[in-house]
């Protein structure tokens, strides 16, 4: 396996993804673990992640030392490259502009990482590629026993390496996908230079963590808060794989979920995989506490509020539970652990509250180790169906959020039945995708669901006029939203065709009684939000 020692970088946690879509296992860990930490570990070696800091700050971040002394090869990227010269008796110097985008590096000095990646210019091996550079500060001389390993016109030291030792430093990021052979380069690291196998891939991981919740749980009995959502199914049918019927989920309805999702869920669960499943129709205890709410805020407190005094009571019947299941997943684990708190830290979900204190439970938390791109793929490895494991997120408060002021039983009914016509007529939709040489080709959207992070209605209680047949009418606005992108940070509107715009409106305003006008939201995040409360 592989360490990556994250320094700070927003795209650390895309290495351990690179990494282990190469089929080699590798965690992310912060830059100050211990000496003792870095030796017990047992890398087959280390990536030395980038960072905003400066090496030459008086408390920059530093490697432990124990890295460069474990025997194995390490791979300073950006920052990492900047420490490794800093550490081992290079200089770096302040660059004077930041260097930020594209930019074409020759390899030079043929060395293991580099060597047989073909030139992006003449197609033929050891020769230009076109990388991402991203970074102010830049070495000026390498450390005793380095030779340069590429340059770039205005990075004269972009890459170096000291092969007797296998420390490789790259200046620009091979984890992000503009560096158009990145994911080779990585590849070449972990297999070729660390002498790494294949051995990371799902039916494997199946076996193993199937044996790991067994020896953990026993014959003891596991409750799951059940919410349809990617990460709780999956974690639902791995445990049930594992332990059958000692797992039991509780599925809240909560009266704000999507068009036929309760069923959905319970046909996947109970009925295809014989999972135990508690349906709990709270729809009216919901309906009832949100009545005269209008406060955005207020709402999601109620719901959340709600929630766990219903989920609690549930629960607390199961008398001989020892587990609670959680679908916490690897980008929580390493963002909490990055604010402070080092090692086991657990995720507050916002479906999951404080169980009776008397339960006493004990967490399990299946998908601890796995990105969420490994989560769909265990999911589909475990036979739920593509379309569940691949679904956008969807809020907690469901469409107390996209009802806008106060939530009714009128208005959510009107909602989900314009938010289905959408979802059915984006999945309908083919995208015409410009395929990228170098880019993931399975990872080319086919429709326009699959090329849109986020896609919903969003219901308007307004009224406006309409006319339709000889008649006039006067009923209330439906908004579509739908948005791309990475981090949901920040997003664009997505540009979706009119075609496709002026069916999903013709088909709202025809088939759902209550609504005669469909707007588009176009506003970017920021300044607004992706939810429009
Ligand atoms: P905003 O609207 O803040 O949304 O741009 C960013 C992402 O967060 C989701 N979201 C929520 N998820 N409980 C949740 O579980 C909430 O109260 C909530 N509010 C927003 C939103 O759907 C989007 O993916």
């Amino acid at each position: 396996k592989i360490l990556i020692l994250d320094f700070g970088s927003q795209v650390t946690q895309l290495i351990a993804r690179r990494v282990r879509d190469s089929g080699v296992f590798s965690e992310v860990y912060p830059y100050d673990v211990s000496d003792e930490f870095v030796r017990n570990y047992g890398a087959a070696g280390v990536i030395l992640s980038g960072s905003h800091s400066s090496t030459l700050e008086g408390d920059a971040p530093r490697a432990p030392d124990a890295v460069f002394e474990l025997g194995v090869p390490v791979l300073g990227i950006c920052y990492g490259m900047q420490t490794m010269a800093a550490q081992l008796g290079g200089k770096v110097e302040n660059g004077k502009v930041r260097e930020f985008g594209y930019a074409e590096v020759r390899a030079r000095n043929h060395t293991k990482l580099l060597d047989g990646i073909v030139d992006f210019v003449t197609g033929e091996g050891h020769g230009m590629q076109k990388v991402w550079m991203s970074h102010g500060d830049k070495v000026l001389e390498m450390p005793p026993g380095f030779v340069l390993m590429g340059d770039t016109p205005s990075c004269p030291i972009a890459a170096m390496a000291n092969e007797e030792k296998s420390f490789y430093g790259v200046q620009w990021h091979p984890e992000v996908t503009h560096t158009v052979q990145g994911k080779v380069m990585l590849s070449r690291f972990v297999h070729e230079i660390c002498g790494c196998k294949s051995d990371w891939n799902m039916p494997d991981y199946i076996s193993e963590a199937v044996e790991k919740i067994r020896a953990q749980v026993g014959k003891d009995e596991v409750i799951l808060g059940l919410s349809g959502g990617v990460d709780s199914s999956v974690a639902a049918a791995l445990i049930h794989r594992a332990i059958g019927d000692q797992l039991t989920c509780v599925f809240v309805d909560h009266g704000l979920l999507r068009l036929n999702e309760g069923k959905m869920v319970m046909d996947m669960f109970a009925n295809n995989l014989g999972v135990k499943v508690i349906r709990v129709d709270a729809e009216d205890q919901f309906m009832g506490h949100l009545a005269g709410v209008t406060d955005p805020e207020q709402k999601r407190k109620i719901i959340g509020r709600e929630f766990v005094e219903v989920f609690d009571q549930e629960s607390g019947k199961l008398v001989n539970a020892k587990w609670l299941a959680q679908g916490t997943i690897y980008p929580d684990v390493i963002e909490s652990a990055g604010k402070g708190k080092k090692g086991q830290t657990i995720k507050s979900h916002h479906n999951v509250g404080g169980l009776p204190e008397h339960m006493k439970l004990q967490l399990l938390e299946p998908l601890r180790e796995l990105f969420k791109d490994e989560v769909r793929k265990l999911g589909v490895a475990l036979g739920l169906p593509h379309d569940m494991v691949y679904r956008h997120p969807f809020p907690g408060p469901g469409l107390g959020v996209r009802i806008l002021g106060e939530v009714k039983k009128e208005y959510a009914d009107l909602l989900r039945q314009a938010d289905a016509i959408f979802i059915e007529e984006l999945r309908n939709t083919p995208y015409e995708a410009t395929v990228v040489p170098g880019f993931d080709q399975d990872a080319v959207p086919r429709n326009w669901y699959d090329a849109t992070s986020q896609a919903f209605a969003v219901f308007l209680p307004v009224k406006s006029v309409g006319v339709m047949g000889d008649g006039r009418t006067y009923e209330y606005v439906v908004a579509l939203r739908a948005v791309q992108t990475q981090d949901f940070m920040t997003a664009h509107w997505a540009h979706l065709p009119h075609a496709l715009l002026g069916k999903v409106s013709n088909r709202i305003i025809n088939e759902v009684r209550g609504i005669n006008r469909v707007v588009y939201d176009i506003s970017g995040k920021p300044p607004a939000t992706i939810e429009w409360e």
